[in-house]
């Protein structure tokens, strides 16, 4: 047995760390691919390093550009590795630009895909997650799902239910295996923070960022929220360029709580996510990652394709509606409201086990 697997975002490395493991613990050949889409240090090497993830056997240098140049990009360097290391199967995580090339290079070259994290749906077709996590399911082999909602959307689009496995959350795998260690992290210190005297922000999302508008919305939020308490951010290479382009620097270096910092480790964020009075972000993974925390987290955003976070954890969709947001977190801040989380199914730190007897056994 031999697997190639593709990573090329920092959400990608989280996901593919565990499975690394169990490959080494099976004995199987692994062949690791980087595309590249993501490459600055802040972005990549920080996980690679922390997570213990191996170098790659390759880095593609796809680098950044529109979905079509990345994609494509992808395809026309990967089809020459994958035909010279002959895999059994590729793995694919997630619904990034990568996550879609290197299926479809897979794809049209007849070797199964593997795609873990299958079928979350927004059913917001302006996403571009979205559009990555339809079309890659519809060329995947195996589908692993991390809740129920996503067996339910794969078998309405149709998908033969013998290739989709329920199997957990491989994000989760490394969240439970690094959390004490990530308690060591002297990030707190370093950014004078207390346990439970801050917010964490992260924003990223085209959505929320790529417009001047909507950028200007957040803005606000955060002046109201800053007022309260101190908010920690950590900021997304997209975010920090267009907050230059919209002039939108003098606003937010006025505010004297809101503490900016570079993009920062998997250790170091985890550390800072775990110890919030709440979270506010964009994100898709960290929604989970404060469900088992037990975090509460606002998700900027009008819908979510996690819905068990918001069924069993602390999710809060909030939409971006500045008064319901600043409202929301106030209760949150203020102890207003008491979200209770249960652990989702199957969440519990075995999911790249199930996964790689998934592919052994069949
Ligand atoms: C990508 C994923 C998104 C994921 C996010 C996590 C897609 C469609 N989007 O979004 O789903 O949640 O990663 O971070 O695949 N940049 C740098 N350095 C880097 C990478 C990017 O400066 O290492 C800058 C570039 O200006 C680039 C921009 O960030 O144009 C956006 O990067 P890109 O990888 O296209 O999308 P993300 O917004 O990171």
């Amino acid at each position: 047995m031999k697997i190639l697997s593709v990573v090329g975002t920092r959400p990608n490395f989280m996901k593919i760390a565990p499975l690394v493991k169990e490959f080494r613990r099976n004995s199987i050949g692994h062949v690791l691919v980087h595309t590249g889409q993501h490459y600055d240090k802040g972005m990549y090497k920080l996980f690679f390093d922390d997570l213990k993830i191996p170098k790659p056997d390759f880095d593609l240098g796809v680098g950044s550009g529109t979905r079509d140049e990345q994609i494509k990009s992808i395809k026309a360097k990967l089809e020459p590795i994958i035909k010279k290391e002959r895999p059994d199967v590729v793995v694919v995580v997630g619904d990034v630009n990568s996550t879609l090339g290197a299926a479809q290079a897979a794809n049209k070259l007849g070797i199964k895909v593997a795609h873990v994290e299958a079928g979350l749906r927004s059913f917001d077709n302006t996403m571009p997650e979205e559009f990555n996590r339809i079309e890659t399911d519809k060329i995947s082999d195996f589908l692993f799902t991390t809740e129920k909602s996503g067996n339910v959307n794969l078998k309405k689009e149709g998908i033969s239910k013998d290739k989709v496995f329920f199997v957990g959350n491989v994000m989760i795998d490394t969240l439970l295996s690094h959390k004490e260690k990530a308690e060591q992290s002297k990030i707190l210190e370093k950014l004078n923070l207390g346990k439970r005297d801050y917010c964490t922000l992260t924003l990223h999302r085209p959505s929320n960022v790529d417009n001047k508008d909507d950028f200007a919305n957040i803005i606000y939020i955060l002046e109201k929220i800053q007022e309260k308490i101190k908010i920690a951010f950590p900021v997304h290479p997209r975010a920090r360029k267009n907050m230059q382009s919209f002039n939108l620097n003098d606003k937010i270096k006025r505010m004297k709580n809101l503490i900016m910092t570079e993009p920062l480790g998997y250790l170091d964020f985890l550390c800072l996510m775990a110890n919030s009075k709440l979270v506010i972000t964009d994100s898709g993974g960290i929604q989970e990652e404060t469900t088992v925390l037990g975090v509460p987290c606002i998700t900027l955003r009008k819908n979510t394709e996690r819905p068990v976070t918001v069924e069993q954890g602390t999710n809060l969709l909030v939409s971006t509606d500045k008064e319901k947001v600043v409202s929301k977190a106030m209760e949150v801040i203020g102890d207003k409201i008491e979200l209770k989380s249960r652990i989702p199914e199957l969440w519990d730190g075995k999911a790249a086990e199930r996964i790689v007897k998934i592919i052994l056994n069949n």
